[in-house]
């Protein structure tokens, strides 16, 4: 079977050979770290080395990582965790961010707490006036995220945390599509006001199924998931070693705080929005700082979704802007936040570039891209004209 092209990394990146070779014994050792025989006790020791690793990539205490099933159970960990240790009232969240956020602060509303929504400029960024602005209304604790996995937008961290800070505000941030493409010390940012950040190994060349809550541990927070007591007390359940072992090897990829060759990427990106700009599609947040693999664009009058089903059948895995977990697709919440009208929102179609792209591939997608647009505004012409 010949693979398509692999553009979209900000879903989920491919697991690295080096990483699986690693996991591989793990898999079929008898490993529970809690056990006291020496089976046990190696599973013990990878958790230590692995959790090391993770430190050392995030510029963190190995105390301060707690694993998790993946980012979305951190940010749960994270949200419902403040909230289960204090009395109901505000929190904050950006109007971007990942549904992991975005639907643990909706479960909160039905606890008595009231979302506060931080709103984004057109270039889907949050403003430290926007922010301050929320912060006013006395959040017991408020998240933004690092990265936006639609756009690539990057948000000032240090200064809404310092603002956060400020205000007393409790601050976390959703470090997911920041991890391994933009370096990340915890340890300054816990300094500037972050009291928590997520990861998550499947977007660093790691298995799927496995992240980390990154945490402050003066922070009170209740655990969601009861039982053996593992991980500080934070996340019960026996560990699983193979995928702990594997976000670990993915970690120990990393050079100066990133696992990806950002200034190879960049290029590709970079050549491959000219390409876009000529062809005329609109690219969204193209001024604002951006993770350097990241392209969301619309044609006007293109169905994403339609666009997307067309570029799979000619070998070009590419995601939509659209959320179509029900039947009929919702145009990208962050596009709207953003202001983005329905008819460019409705065909957001994104590209995630990765290590193992190609320029020369870059080239063939933006020809079959030309072809299929084309294509599609002809069959459109035809409709309209009967
Ligand atoms: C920004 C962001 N946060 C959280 C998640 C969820 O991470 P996981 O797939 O590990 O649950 C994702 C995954 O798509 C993401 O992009």
């Amino acid at each position: 079977m010949l693979l398509p092209h692999y553009f979209d990394h900000n879903a989920t990146t491919p697991l690295s050979a080096s990483v699986l070779e690693g996991m591989l014994p793990w898999m079929r050792v008898p490993a529970n770290p809690s056990s006291r025989h020496g089976y046990g006790r190696s599973a013990l020791e990878a958790l230590g080395i692995a959790r090391n690793q993770l430190a050392y990539a995030l510029g963190a205490e190995p105390s301060e990582i707690i694993f998790t099933s993946g980012g979305t159970e951190a940010a749960n960990l994270f949200l419902k965790g403040l909230a289960s240790a204090r009395p109901a009232g505000m929190l904050a969240v950006s109007a971007v961010e990942h549904p992991c956020v975005l639907k643990s602060a909706k479960q909160l509303q039905h606890q008595g707490w009231s979302v506060e929504s931080i709103e984004v400029d057109e270039f889907g960024r949050v403003s430290s006036a926007a922010f301050q602005v929320a912060m006013e209304k006395n959040p017991r604790f408020a998240s933004v995220m690092m990265a936006n996995n639609e756009t690539g937008v990057l948000q000032d961290i240090s200064t809404l945390a310092n603002v956060a800070r400020a205000n007393g505000v409790l601050f976390g941030t959703d470090a997911v599509q920041a991890f391994g493409k933009t370096p990340i010390s915890f340890r300054e940012l816990n300094r500037q006001g972050v009291n928590a950040l997520w990861v998550s190994a499947h977007k660093v060349g790691g298995p799927k199924g496995i992240g980390a809550l990154v945490v402050d541990k003066r922070l009170d927070l209740i655990p969601q998931i009861a039982g053996g007591g593992q991980e500080r007390g934070l996340r019960s359940g026996t560990e699983n070693i193979a995928a702990i072992v594997g976000f670990g090897l993915a970690c120990e990829r990393f050079e100066n705080g990133v696992v990806l060759n950002t200034e190879y990427v960049k290029t590709m990106r970079n050549y491959l929005e000219i390409g876009l700009n000529k062809m005329g599609a609109r690219i969204f947040a193209q001024q604002a700082e951006r993770l350097s693999n990241t392209s969301f664009f619309a044609f006007q009058g293109i169905e994403g979704e339609t666009l997307v089903s067309k570029l799979d059948s000619a070998g070009f895995a590419v995601a939509s802007g659209s959320a179509c977990s029900s039947a009929q697709p919702e145009p990208s919440h962050v596009l709207q936040a953003m202001g983005v009208e329905e008819e460019f929102s409705r065909g957001a179609v994104r590209v995630s570039l990765g290590q193992g792209n190609l320029l020369e591939d870059v080239d063939k997608f933006l020809v079959t891209l030309q072809i299929t647009i084309e294509h599609l505004r002809s069959m459109t012409a035809v409709a309209v004209s009967n």
